[in-house]
């Protein structure tokens, strides 16, 4: 395993860029996974999506406290509520914002094997689940900020 370099927001194209599906669910997507595990969890993130490391497939790592979760092609199949609370990013370092997201997501995804799965999330991870998701659609969550000025919190 190795550490990743994580893209600045405002400095790196990628981030903006839509990230394109995963095909082959092999040893190098397992390298991918373990790495940005590894770069997550030193940077001290809850969530790392692969652009952020300038690699332009849709995989997700999130780890929200409940254990390491691989997320490969997600797609929201479902959503309810509206929830406004905090939010922050490891490629937009020192700011943090009040950001909408919804109550309630279900994911339907791919494990590293290939082998599909569904998850539901309430409030945080419902939260970082879209946060994440943005980021392979080349959004980072200050776009969806409503106010810079007073829903910044840091
Ligand atoms: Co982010």
């Amino acid at each position: 395993m190795a550490t990743r370099k994580i893209m600045i927001y405002g400095q790196e194209d990628v981030l903006e860029k839509k990230a394109k599906p995963v095909t082959k669910f092999d040893d190098r997507l397992h390298t991918l996974l373990d790495d940005m595990a590894e770069t997550m969890y030193e940077s001290e993130g809850v969530g790392l999506a692969a652009p952020q490391i300038a690699v332009r497939r849709r995989v997700v790592v999130i780890d929200v406290g409940d254990g390491l979760m691989e997320i490969i092609n997600p797609e929201i199949i479902e959503s309810k509520g509206a929830v406004k609370d905090a939010e922050a990013c490891l490629s937009v370092p020192g700011e943090a914002y009040m950001v909408t997201r919804p109550e309630y997501v279900k994911v339907k995804a791919f494990d590293r094997d290939g082998n599909e799965f569904i998850i539901e999330g309430h409030d945080f991870l419902a939260r970082a689940l879209c946060h994440e998701i943005d980021h392979l659609d080349g959004i980072v969550y200050v776009k969806r900020v409503e106010d810079k000025k007073n829903d910044r919190i840091s």
